[in-house]
């Protein structure tokens, strides 16, 4: 695969005394790829997107985007990338268009291409109708969606995107998912940060969780929670068969035996179920039992199993609903990091 970017032994160092704020960061971003870089406030994550972009220059380790070494060819690599900083920096003498028409000029763009171009990408990110607005009297995420259509000006083939959601109200986010979902469908590469794990799960093909400038996990979103021990319940809720009068705790040995057999399943890492309640003497009533099964594995190959074990240890019970909760990447970092994210 062709790398867009790679990182080789980042190290970013503000002061001598002070901890690195990046301390050794080693990956790469396949061409086309949504590459997300999850991590807690002060977790190195801008400070890569710096060195990535040429904004800060790297205390040693090696960066390329698209092959051009940041460092030595900055001006090579700064017409292959874009970036939409964590803060908005749009210029506010001009008006929106004019800020994307500037940009156009700024890469080298001649007249009629970037007055296309910014018309083009205007009609894109939905901002046809406030191309005469001066920036000052923007939205926060009117504003957003400007940088981003500037960011795209001169067809980045890498585009950083820090933090682009923050403030964003949810149709606009959703806009901007299907927005980088189409560059990401055009090649673009897109290398974005956020404290969102939910939206790093569906917008990213992979994620790298930073912590302290260093790499904790990198992985497809469904790798790293499918990895997670016992991470996904299979929660089954089972009516029992009638308790025969007189046959006091008869239910509680039904629920041992199932959940014995349950146990014993491959790839099953826990098990709980609910208590159940003694029958009351001399009553017929059907009890209920719902069991939580904890696996790493794939719960697809589990469910049948599950069934079987209802069917041939329940004792006539009968399975009345079965639901699988797969671990979110909130529930990775909180294992790898022992902390909430947010
Ligand atoms: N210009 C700077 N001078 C000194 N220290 C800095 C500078 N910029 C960042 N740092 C420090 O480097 C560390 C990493 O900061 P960085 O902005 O890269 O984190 P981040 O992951 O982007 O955090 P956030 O989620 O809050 O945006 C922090 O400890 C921060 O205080
Ligand atoms: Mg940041």
């Amino acid at each position: 695969m062709n790398h867009a970017v790679t990182v080789t032994e980042l190290v970013k160092r503000y002061h001598p005394q002070a901890p690195p704020a990046v301390d050794g960061l080693t990956f790469t971003v396949g061409q086309g790829e949504v590459f997300g870089l999850l991590g807690p406030n002060g977790a190195g994550k801008s400070t890569t997107v710096g060195v990535l972009t040429t904004r800060i220059l790297p205390t040693s380790g090696r960066c390329l985007v698209h092959g051009a070494d940041v460092v030595a060819r900055p001006a090579e690599a700064k017409r292959l990338l874009a970036v939409v900083p964590q803060r908005q920096n749009l210029d506010r003498s001009l008006d929106v268009r004019q800020n994307l028409l500037f940009h156009g000029r700024y890469h080298g763009l001649g007249r009629v291409e970037r007055v296309r171009r910014a018309d083009e990408l205007l009609a894109l990110m939905g901002l046809t109708d406030l191309a005469g607005r001066r920036v000052e009297r923007l939205s926060g995420g009117q504003a957003q969606r400007v940088v981003i259509a500037r960011a795209l000006v001169h067809r980045p083939e890498v585009l950083f995107l820090d933090e682009p959601f923050t403030g964003l109200d949810p149709q606009s986010r959703l806009f901007l998912h299907e927005r980088i979902r189409e560059l990401s469908g055009q090649g673009v590469t897109v290398v974005l940060t956020t404290h969102d794990m939910d939206e790093a799960e569906t917008l990213s093909d992979r994620v790298g969780i930073v912590d302290h400038g260093r790499l904790l996990a990198l992985d497809t979103p469904h790798a790293l929670t499918g990895a997670l021990p016992g991470g996904t319940t299979i929660t089954a809720q089972v009516r029992l068969a009638p308790d025969p009068a007189g046959h006091d705790g008869r239910a509680a040995e039904v629920v041992a035996a199932l959940s014995a057999a349950l146990a014993e399943l491959p790839g099953v890492d826990g098990i709980e179920h609910d208590t159940v309640p003694p029958a009351e003497p001399g009553a017929e009533r059907r009890g209920r039992c719902g069991f939580r099964v904890r696996t790493g594995k794939d719960p697809s190959v589990l469910l049948p199993e599950v069934l079987r074990a209802v069917a041939e240890r329940g004792a006539g019970a009968e399975l009345t609903d079965l639901s699988v909760a797969r671990p979110s990447l909130q529930d990775v970092f909180i294992s790898l990091t022992g902390r909430e994210l947010r």
